[in-house]
C-alpha cells in the first residue's frame, strides 16, 4: 500500500474528492488523481506546460487543475482563502519540506480550510534510519525523511481533537482526521524539538501510533 492507494480508496469509496497536495514535485502523485478540485503547490514543479497538457490528456481532470508554485507558507498567506472559499477540502497530501515545523504549519493551515470528515495524509513519518530521519541541512545522501516524525508526536500531544496514526508502509503515512484520539501522548514542544532518532527507535510503535496497513481499512470501514 502507497499514498495513492490510500487516497484513491478514500476518493472512491468515502467520496472525498477536493483535494490538495503540498509538495508535488513532478506531480507522480498529482496528476493521477481523479477530481475536478485539485489544488497543486509547490515553489519548484518539476515539469512544464508540455507535460501538463500529456497528463490532461491521460486524465482529463487535470484540465481543472490550479497550480500554485511558491511555498506553501506562502500560499497559505495569499491564496487559500480565495481558492478554498466555495469548496472546503476533503483530502491532502502533506509531502512539502520535510521538517517538523514545516509540516505542523501544513497541518495545521490546512485543517483551517477543511471540513469535518477531511483526511490529512502525511508522507515521510517513519524513518529507517538516523541519516533519513535528521535535518535537512545534516542530509548528505539516502533516503530523507526529515523529521515529520515529531510532527506526529507534537499532534499527539498537543491537539485532542485530532486522532492520529501513522500506516507501516510507504516510508510512513501519517493519517490525520477530526476525531477523539484513540490514544494521546503529554510532550511539550520544546520536548519533542529536542528529541532523538535514538528515542524514537526505542518506542516507535507507541511515539508514532503505528498501525499495520490492514488498518486502514478497517478504521475508514472501506472494502480491502
Ligand atoms: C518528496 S517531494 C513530493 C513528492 C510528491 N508528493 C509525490 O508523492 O510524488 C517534496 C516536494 O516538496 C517541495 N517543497 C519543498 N519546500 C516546500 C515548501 N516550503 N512548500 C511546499 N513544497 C515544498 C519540493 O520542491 C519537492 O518538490
Amino acid at each position: 500500500m502507497n499514498r495513492l492507494d490510500v487516497i484513491q480508496a478514500l476518493m472512491r469509496q468515502k467520496g472525498l474528492k477536493n483535494y490538495l497536495e503540498i509538495g508535488v514535485e513532478n506531480g507522480h502523485i498529482f496528476f493521477r488523481i481523479k477530481s475536478s478540485f485539485k489544488v497543486a503547490v509547490d515553489p519548484k514543479f518539476i515539469f512544464d506546460a508540455g507535460r501538463r497538457f500529456g497528463k490532461a490528456i491521460l486524465n482529463p481532470y487535470n484540465l481543472n487543475n490550479q497550480y500554485f508554485e511558491k511555498t506553501s507558507d506562502d500560499f497559505f498567506t495569499q491564496d487559500a482563502q480565495q481558492v478554498f472559499a466555495e469548496k472546503k477540502l476533503q483530502l491532502a497530501l502533506v509531502d512539502g519540506m520535510h521538517e517538523y515545523h514545516f509540516a505542523l504549519r501544513d497541518v495545521e493551515n490546512t485543517l483551517n480550510y477543511m471540513g469535518d470528515d477531511g483526511v490529512i495524509i502525511m508522507h515521510d513519518c517513519n524513518p529507517q534510519t538516523v541519516g533519513a530521519a535528521g535535518h535537512f541541512e545534516d542530509w548528505e545522501v539516502g533516503e530523507w525523511n526529515g523529521d515529520v516524525w515529531k510532527t506526529i508526536i507534537h499532534l499527539r500531544s498537543q491537539r485532542p481533537d485530532l486522532n492520529v496514526f501513522v500506516l507501516d508502509c510507504d516510508q510512513g503515512l501519517g493519517i490525520v482526521t477530526r476525531k477523539k484520539p484513540e490514544s494521546a501522548l503529554a510532550f511539550t514542544p520544546a520536548q519533542i524539538e529536542a528529541m532523538t532518532y535514538d528515542e524514537l527507535v526505542k518506542d516507535r510503535k507507541k511515539l508514532l501510533n503505528l498501525k499495520p496497513t490492514d488498518y486502514f481499512y478497517e478504521y475508514f470501514g472501506l472494502r480491502a
